[in-house]
């Protein structure tokens, strides 16, 4: 809700659980009061605002003595006026002079704001407030809008040029936010590939950290995500605030403590190689953050970015469905008997959709050529997609295909008739990266060349679902088609093209569903997850791993938006391997997909993937759509935990996650401190199954007559399936807060005997809990 004071001029926002607060001050700057736990509409903001009544020292005063710039907190941050920090505005104005000040003009509630040509959260009202530079006539105007249930704030910006004159903007973040530091501490998200967004805490010291990429896409270098939390906040309590950008090129985000402990936090589009000028009535539209404030701990943020993403910003709710790809299965090396004998195999085992794949297309036998060549190899596809298409909805899959647009090799087609297409620099010769080169978005003739070829090959076959990569970073940036002038726009303009080709598909093709990729994570982001409503999480499939990539993504990123698959024994990308059963746990936290040569399957995967499958399918929805609990931290400890839980509280899903096995270890509770304290729920382990070649050489001496890595040991391990022990508890919710679910003890060797039950057995186990509210008569007979 968004309310206004009329005579103290005074905007407050309100979420269900928090306020934001700014004025108009007395020098008509936006001047920023608070931001934090709800309070109730403040009627005088004199108490709540820092003041000094006398000019520090070297101080730059702004018309009035102790009205000190660098000292006072904004909306806006601007250079030039005695603000020394980091700004979030520089403009050049026709006279070359790069000082802006802008002073509040009237303000207004619209509705329906779109953020025009971007992608945006849906809003109901939006806060319009009009700034004007006190001499140029150039507009900034603000927009906030309220998520009330949600408990989430969105900013962003516009700059118009009303001047006779050009001005250039030097920088244009699009929101900027001023706080007292209270010894906070920044944490964020940081990666590379094949190791994306793992979790990194900073305290924040005097000076200014900054995250970015210049690397034209999101990139896993830093995801576009900022949160600062109080030095002792938790996954369950203390206050924490939480910044993302909605944008999927190159963006920046400054955390900055001044010297008077004020903290400044602001971000948008990079202002690195960014020159972006205004004629006469053009306007710069900057792409939106999303704020939220959590007091219940880092959790609850969570939730705040996950309910609104979930329900504001991606369109496709329907179920997801459950894929096999073929990748990680055949790399480039396949026929279409092959790939039909995976799908057949699959169907069997409760696949729904069937993805084909890198290397269906022209020569592509490897990624030397063919990208831009989007027409089918007829040797790997006889009867091309359609014929395909046709085979695979026989067996009873749904279809989709791997695409890969924005590149081109220079062994291509398209790039032998239109070499200008291509990112390059006049007179240098282009860095590759994968072989490839980009192909320029910015450029309207490749838009309407991509558009066109699209939509005929989306519609060649019954295809309802494309997974969209993107290879390589920006080098040799330059746009052929535009002018010498505009090539300060290029990167933006670039994502801009994106943005409409992306838009143009989503609206042509509203039955397919897009999965966005860029070498697993390099673009992941919620720019991207307007147009695609899921993200291939990261080409890293190693269960171990995933836990530390899949627990940072979910700080800001839902399930529902998590691609997980369950890939082979020992990991492609790590060499590890991780026990069948815990590749399955693991990815069954988001959306579900196997990634492994399902025809070649033994007995015994066989049976652990059906069970697998048919146990998510049972618990689809709140795996995809239920409320995260991170319990226990990969990053912290021995025993990784998850959960989720449904929205009455009736049903919940836990997941515990070994690392390395510990000898003769301790006991284990896992704290559930998230059900009714009043219901009454039945705790079952999932039915799971170990390989009897774990025993190793200790097999005989449990089966006297079967000797270690004979044939008939191999045999019987991929026919065998040894059931893990049972586990179920019967606990009522005030009993699981109170006094945790302690889990049995773990395998402890005890010389010849394997003694001990086997709870997660081996390096990297894990099990999975079911948790399910049991009514009176349930109770007594336990019977679910
Ligand atoms: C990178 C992706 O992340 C992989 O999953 C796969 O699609 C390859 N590209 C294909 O080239």
């Amino acid at each position: 809700m968004i309310h206004y004071h009329k005579e103290k001029q005074l905007f407050q926002l309100q979420t269900k659980q928090s306020s934001y607060l700014f004025e108009v001050n007395k020098f008509k700057h936006l001047q920023h009061i608070y931001y934090g736990g709800l309070i109730d509409l403040v009627e005088d903001a004199s108490p709540f605002k820092m003041k000094y009544e006398f000019e520090l020292g070297s101080a730059t005063s702004y018309e009035e003595k102790g009205y000190m710039p660098q000292t006072t907190l904004f909306e806006v941050g601007t250079y030039g006026k005695g603000d020394y920090r980091e700004p979030s505005i520089h403009i050049e104005f026709s006279d070359g002079s790069r000082t802006a000040d802008f002073l509040y003009q009237s303000h207004d509630i619209i509705d329906n704001y779109n953020v025009k040509g971007m992608p945006m959260f849906q809003k109901d009202s939006t806060l319009k407030v009009v700034l004007k530079d006190q001499v140029f006539d150039v507009y900034l105007v603000l927009y906030y809008s309220v998520l009330y249930e949600e408990d989430v704030i969105l900013r962003n910006l516009e700059i118009i040029n009303d001047t006779d004159g050009e001005i250039i903007l030097d920088k244009a973040l699009s929101c900027n936010i001023d706080m007292l530091n209270k010894q906070y501490e920044l944490t964020k998200l940081d990666g590379a590939w094949i190791r994306e967004r793992h979790i990194s805490h900073h305290f924040l010291t005097k000076g200014i950290v900054k995250l970015d990429s210049k690397k034209g896409v999101s990139s896993s270098d830093h995801n576009p995500f900022v949160m600062i939390k109080e030095k002792h906040t938790t996954e369950e309590r203390g206050n924490a605030y939480g910044f993302a950008l909605v944008y999927s090129g190159n963006f920046e985000a400054n955390i900055e403590v001044s010297p008077h402990n004020l903290l400044r936090v602001n971000m948008g589009v990079n202002s690195f190689d960014f020159r972006f000028n205004l004629e006469k009535g053009a306007s710069f539209t900057a792409p939106e953050v999303v704020l939220t404030f959590s007091s219940n701990g880092m959790n609850q943020l969570s939730s705040n970015f996950h309910n609104a993403v979930n329900k504001n910003l991606v369109s496709n709710q329907k179920e997801r469905p459950i894929l096999v790809n073929n990748w990680e299965a055949t790399y480039f090396d396949f026929k279409q008997k092959k790939l039909l004998a995976i799908a057949k195999k699959a169907k069997k085992l409760g696949v729904e959709l069937f993805c084909l794949d890198d290397g269906w297309f022209s020569r592509r036998d490897d990624d030397l050529s063919s990208l831009g060549d989007w027409h089918y190899n007829k040797k790997k596809l006889p009867r091309g997609l359609n014929g395909l298409a046709k085979k695979i909805n026989k067996i009873g899959l749904e279809f989709g295909i791997w695409v890969e647009p924005e590149m081109v090799n220079e062994d291509s087609d398209l790039y032998r008739l239109h070499p200008d297409w291509a990112i390059q620099l006049p007179g240098r010769k282009p860095s590759l990266g994968r072989n490839q080169l980009i192909l320029d978005l910015t450029n309207k003739q490749v838009l309407e060349h991509l558009k066109k070829t699209l939509h005929d090959l989306f519609s060649s076959a019954h295809i309802t679902y494309v997974k969209w990569d993107m290879n390589r970073n920006f080098s040799d940036v330059y746009g052929s088609s535009l002018s010498i002038k505009n090539q300060g726009k290029f990167n933006h303009l670039y994502v801009l093209g994106l943005y409409e080709l992306l838009a143009y598909l989503k609206e042509t093709f509203p039955h397919v569903l897009f999965e966005s990729c860029s070498s697993g994570g390099n673009r992941y982001d919620l720019g991207m997850l307007y147009y695609m409503p899921q993200t291939w999480t990261s080409d890293n499939t190693d269960a171990y791993e995933r836990l530390f990539i899949q627990e940072g993504t979910s700080l800001l990123y839902p399930l529902s938006t998590i691609s997980n698959h369950v890939s082979g024994d020992t990991s492609h990308q790590v060499f590890r391997h991780t026990p069948l059963e815990t590749r399955f746990n693991v990815a069954a936290f988001g959306v579900l997909g196997y990634e492994l040569d399902m025809s070649i399957l033994s007995r015994f995967e066989r049976k652990l993937i059906e069970k697998q499958i048919a146990f998510y399918k049972e618990h689809r929805n709140i795996l995809t759509y239920g409320t995260l609990k991170r319990i226990r931290s990969v990053y912290h400890d021995q025993y990784t935990s998850w959960a989720v839980v449904n929205e009455d509280k009736s049903k919940a899903i836990l997941g515990v996650f070994q690392g390395l096995i510990i000898p003769n270890a301790p006991f284990e509770k896992i704290k559930i401190d998230f059900l009714d304290d009043d219901k009454m729920y039945i705790i079952k382990a999932r039915e799971q199954y170990m390989n009897i070649k774990v025993f190793g050489s200790l097999i005989s001496h449990l089966v006297s007559f079967l000797k270690p890595n004979t044939m008939l040991h191999t045999f019987l391990s991929n026919r065998y399936t040894l059931k893990l022990n049972d586990f179920e508890k019967k606990m009522s919710g005030k009993e699981l807060r109170n006094m945790d679910l302690l889990l049995e003890h773990n395998f402890t060797g005890t010389g010849y005997e394997p003694g001990g039950r086997v709870m997660l057995m081996e390096d990297f186990g894990s099990r999975i809990f079911v948790i399910k509210e049991i009514s009176n008569e349930q109770e007594n007979k336990m019977d679910i």
